[in-house]
């Protein structure tokens, strides 16, 4: 994040006002500049670029208005919050006007300097986690475009290298055959993230729709584990199942669950060294949503590894999308870090929580809840 000084512009074509409101933010966090005219506004916001507008609407030749339109047109300036200034307090058709042409904020003469630095503030605040994010995008495409290629380039140079046998009318032979299953796990692991990317955006834009059945939950996870049984026999981690005596069926997407417990799993057997374990727990618990009187139960299913662990300080990361923490950087693992956030908002769409604990060196147990019938 940037924390310099905010730069405010303040609009007047009363010099008198101008210098008035110079002296009072004279000590204040902020910078000021100044322009006595709409058309010096301009000039001034496009070449200077100032965090916040502060912008009087009653001025000769181009007014607030025109002026706002004008900034707005401009791709250079059309993102600096503004701030109107009306003349009487409760102007509300030139309030509704202004903020219908894109105006952030109002204030009503006189201006009242301590409101003027929190409105100002908190625009700026806005403006610069917006552009914050605007970068961890493009840091994302960065990587992506990177993460899409490499595989890609593998692809193209097994099926040049086919093509030149084939164009020689040589035949293959065992070894090159091989170089096919190579190629199929690069296709594979692309299509993977491609998947999860389309799953992220569409279950962010509120697009998750659940197909919920009634099913005993040991049967979603004896699928995964069973398509995990191999990789964990040649990691050499044992998976231990603990599923309670009892348990009620749950209603959820089935598929989704599944796809839920593959990345627990798969993270767990990613962060644990060979020698290690990885136990699987499900039990009947009571779950008491903050804020809510109401209690009910509900199923919680909890993933233990006895691997590298995560530190405290970076639990409150893990399920923010494309975040690795230190133990994928320790352990030296690939990912996008978009499992865990993908997770999360399955669970939640069926109403369930997740939670992890952990101690580094030591384990790291995620737990996550789900309704019952
Ligand atoms: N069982 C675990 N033990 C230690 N660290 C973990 C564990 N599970 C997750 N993490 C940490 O949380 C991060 C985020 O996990 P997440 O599943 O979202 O991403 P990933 O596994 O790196 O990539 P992806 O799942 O998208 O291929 C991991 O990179 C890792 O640092
Ligand atoms: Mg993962």
């Amino acid at each position: 994040m940037d924390y310099t000084d905010p730069t405010l512009l303040v609009v007047d074509d009363t010099e008198d006002n101008l210098d008035l409101l110079e002296f009072a933010m004279k000590r204040k966090p902020i910078k000021m500049l100044r322009a006595n005219s709409g058309r010096q506004c301009l000039e001034i916001a496009q070449e200077k670029n100032p965090d916040v507008i502060l912008l009087d609407i009653q001025m000769p030749e181009m007014d607030g208005f025109e002026t706002l339109m004008h900034l707005r047109a401009n791709p250079v300036t059309a993102k600096i919050p503004v701030i109107f200034l009306t003349a009487q307090r409760k102007d509300a058709s030139s309030i509704e006007q202004g903020l219908e042409l894109g105006a952030d904020e109002y204030l009503t003469k006189p201006i009242d300097t301590e409101e003027l630095l929190v409105r100002t503030r908190m625009l700026v605040r806005v403006k610069r986690a917006e552009s914050e994010l605007e970068r961890t995008k493009a840091d994302f495409m960065a990587m992506l475009v990177h993460d899409l290629r490499s595989p890609l380039n593998g692809i193209k140079s097994v099926i040049d290298f086919f093509k030149e046998l084939r164009d020689q009318g040589k035949p293959f032979s065992a070894e090159q055959l091989g170089l096919l299953d190579t190629a199929g796990e690069s296709a594979k692991r692309m299509l993977e993230l491609i998947n999860d990317i389309l799953d992220l955006s569409k279950f962010e834009a509120g697009n998750m729709s659940l197909d919920k059945q009634k099913i005993a939950l040991p049967i979603i996870i004896d699928t995964v584990v069973r398509e995990l049984s191999l990789q964990f026999k040649q990691k050499n981690i044992e998976v231990v199942k603990k599923y309670g005596a009892n348990l009620p069926e749950v209603v959820v997407d089935a598929e989704k669950v599944g796809q839920v417990t593959m990345n627990i799993l798969s993270n767990a057997m990613k962060f644990t060294k060979s020698g290690g374990s990885v136990t699987i727990a499900t039990s009947l618990q009571v779950d008491q949503p903050d804020g809510v009187d109401e209690k009910k139960d509900v199923v919680q299913v909890s993933v233990t590894d006895t691997g590298v662990g995560i530190a405290q300080e970076e639990i409150s990361q893990l399920f923010e999308r494309y975040k690795q923490v230190s133990s994928a950087k320790r352990t030296k693992q690939k990912g996008t870090g978009l499992g865990l956030s993908i997770c999360k908002l399955i669970v939640q769409a069926h109403g369930g929580r997740m939670s992890v604990e952990s101690e580094v060196g030591k384990y790291t147990t995620f737990h996550f809840t789900l309704p019952i019938a």
